[in-house]
């Protein structure tokens, strides 16, 4: 309630200032979560997917923390996972500071758990500056894998830009194929040289009106050995649609894990959307508009309507 005050103080003044006061305000209380006696572990509701555990199915969506300040305090939020990013990234020249400072927030974040058991997962969302389907892209990609491959749990090949290859009516899929062969063969060659791998998911949205090609894409992502795909849809009118397109989605690629994300505001929204076929969901303006405190209460609402959900159909 009072959150919802202050933003909509916030919004009343300047509208862009928005988003850096929920992440200002998120930020200031997990690091004041430090301070008090009480515990605020993880909500435990777990999920085993994308070859990960992740302690529970709610995640922080790429944009609020872009540059990866908050994973060393994030616990509090309740997040079962936190994805960082978009980091785009220029295989052309050196890393400038602002990448190196994303790569320095994550190695000091993964400092505080060294000898911890940390359960919350953390993504890191690559991005590449260049619109077309082109060896420079494939290279943009390969980089942020390099660069982020000690700390992060998995990658995300943010294919959702409105410019993207994959968001167009109609893509290429040969060059699409050749974008995501030549990332997944790079990518096993990385896992072979650091001995570990991580898995690496693409992020696709989905368009209300068009989004048939769609399905192609999904295969085809599948057919390239990626592991799974976020889905952030994008101006649906309710959580009703996409649901039912999740579920149509699940019904036409099977075995293909799938983290949804947009429009969830609540926790029966999760759960509607999890029993519809997603692993995993993420939440963006939740966070914005309610705050940490009740998303932290969403999140730990949902343990118990799990235990509720119906068998998706
Ligand atoms: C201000 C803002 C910045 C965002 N930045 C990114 C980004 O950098 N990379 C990305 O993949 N998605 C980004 N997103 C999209 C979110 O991750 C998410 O897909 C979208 O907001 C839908 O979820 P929601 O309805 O919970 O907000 C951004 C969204 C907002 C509102």
């Amino acid at each position: 309630m009072f959150y919802r005050l202050l933003i909509r103080f916030v919004s009343s003044i300047n509208t862009n200032f928005v988003h850096k006061f929920a992440y200002l305000y998120t930020y200031s209380l997990c690091r004041l979560c430090r301070f008090i006696p009480i515990s605020l572990s993880l909500p435990l509701n777990p999920v085993d997917v994308i070859g990960l555990h992740f302690p529970n199915p709610v995640g922080l969506a790429a944009g609020f923390d872009r540059n990866g300040k908050l994973l060393c305090c994030s616990e509090p939020s309740g997040f079962g996972f936190i994805e960082i990013g978009t980091v785009n990234v220029d295989a052309q020249i050196e890393a400038d500071d602002k990448i190196l400072n994303v790569v320095k927030n994550l190695e000091k974040a993964a400092g505080k758990y060294q000898n911890k058991n940390r359960q919350q997962q953390w993504g890191v969302n690559l991005g590449s500056l260049e619109n077309t389907v082109s060896d420079r892209t494939i290279a943009d990609y390969v980089q942020g894998m390099q660069l982020f491959w000690s700390h992060a749990d998995y990658f995300v090949i943010n294919l959702s830009r409105p410019d993207s290859p994959a968001r167009v009516l109609n893509p290429d899929m040969e060059k699409l194929y050749e974008l995501l062969q030549n990332i997944k063969q790079q990518h096993g060659r990385l896992t072979e040289k650091k001995g570990k791998s991580i898995p690496v998911v693409i992020k696709t949205a989905v368009d209300y009106i068009n989004n048939e090609h769609i399905n192609n894409v999904l295969l085809l992502a599948k057919d390239c050995g990626i592991d799974g795909a976020i889905l952030a849809f994008e101006a649906w009118p309710d959580i009703h649609a996409v649901c039912e397109r999740v579920r149509l989605f699940a019904e036409q690629i099977e075995s293909f894990p799938f983290i949804v994300v947009g429009g969830i505001r609540s926790a029966k929204d999760a759960n509607r959307v999890l029993n519809a076929g997603a692993s995993l969901v993420q939440i963006y303006t939740g966070l914005v508009q309610d705050g940490p405190l009740q998303t932290r209460k969403m999140i730990d609402s949902l343990g118990g309507l799990t235990g509720e959900r119906d068998v998706a159909p």
